[in-house]
């Protein structure tokens, strides 16, 4: 019977030292551990042995068994790791190669920044779609369908008579439509105009809009916010100017400029020598535009601002040529 083990042993190590393929080796388990094994068999029979022969038999049984499932165990480990990394040689000393990580564009991150500084004085943000109505785009907004920032010289028109949206305005009816006063939004998002891109144009640009509306609203509230705005986002000696203008949407109408951060205002290239930055267009919400929304005009007021992403974003990294934010440069977007 001690032959017999031995042999078993001797057998078994051999067989599974020379294995090389896992399943081969599953096969071995079975064939020596498994349950119709040769070992347990043996292992089995050990109480219808002589109370002489017992022992002996036992524990080299025992013995085998354990030396049996050891070797086992570390060749399907080796196995194991042969089939994971098929390179013998794994140089763990090389340095590793670092993942290059993504980051938000300028002009996205500069919205973001925006967005927090009206979030921090109530307003929330509000969306509309890009492709518009002439009725969102124009005649809600009280532009007359023969005013020229209709030409088609500016407005993309589509073939279903709809338009690519000329301003973020539209968002401001779409609010309207939908909310009683008080309201207090923002609305950032890309704007449209056949202009020829040059270093200060492109047809393709971004707007926030903002709106507020209650009781009692008046033109300092407007100037005040605007001020606000500007300071925290470009420091306390921003100085923030309007300009009478003209808008169908807003009476009266202003033009709101930044004093220029690049020479504080005393006149530079940036700012063609007049130290000033011309941002977009601001005013008192007309009275014919809240009768399209349906609100009292008599009871409510209130006033709207657009800016110019690009514009700002220009004043505030010293950025000549608006075409860079397009061109997807890394080394450009990676300074940011
Ligand atoms: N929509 C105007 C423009 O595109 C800017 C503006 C917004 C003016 C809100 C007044 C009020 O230039």
């Amino acid at each position: 019977m001690l032959d017999k083990i031995a042999q078993i042993k001797d057998s078994a190590i051999r067989q599974i030292e020379s294995c090389s393929d896992i399943d081969q080796l599953n096969q071995l388990k079975v064939k020596y551990l498994g349950r119709k094994g040769e070992l347990t068999d043996i292992l089995r029979s050990i109480g219808k042995l002589s109370a002489q022969e017992r022992p002996a038999v036992g524990k080299l049984a025992g013995e085998v068994k354990a030396l049996i499932s050891q070797r086992l165990q570390e060749i399907f480990s080796s196995l194991e790791a042969k089939q994971q990394s098929p390179q013998e040689f794994f140089d763990i000393t090389m340095p590793g190669r670092r993942p290059s990580v993504g980051k938000k564009h300028p002009l996205t991150q500069l919205i973001d920044e925006i967005v927090k500084i009206f979030h921090g004085m109530g307003f929330s943000v509000a969306e509309g779609p890009d492709v518009e109505t002439e009725y969102y785009n124009f005649d809600a907004l009280n532009t007359p369908a023969d005013h020229p920032s209709r030409d088609i010289q500016d407005t993309f028109y589509l073939e279903n008579g709809e338009l690519l949206r000329t301003h973020t305005s539209p968002v401001q009816i779409r609010v309207m439509e939908k909310q009683r006063p008080p309201v207090r939004i923002i609305a950032p998002g890309k704007c449209y105009r056949r202009d020829t891109p040059d270093a200060t144009h492109s047809p393709n640009f971004h707007h926030v809009e903002g709106l507020y509306v209650d009781t009692d609203v008046t033109m300092a509230d407007l100037k005040g916010t605007l001020v606000v705005f500007a300071q925290q986002l470009l420091g306390k000696e921003v100085r923030v100017r309007f300009r009478p203008h003209f808008f169908p949407f807003t009476e009266p109408s202003v033009e709101w400029d930044f004093s220029c951060t690049a020479c504080g205002g005393k006149g530079c290239n940036l700012c063609k020598g007049t130290g000033w930055i011309e941002i977009s267009g601001a005013g008192m919400v007309d009275p014919a535009v809240f009768e399209a929304v349906g609100y009292d005009s008599e009871k409510y007021s209130g006033y709207a601002f657009g800016m110019g992403v690009e514009r700002i974003a220009m004043v505030k990294y010293g950025i000549n040529d608006i075409r860079l934010f397009y061109e997807n440069d890394l080394r450009f977007i990676q300074q940011f």
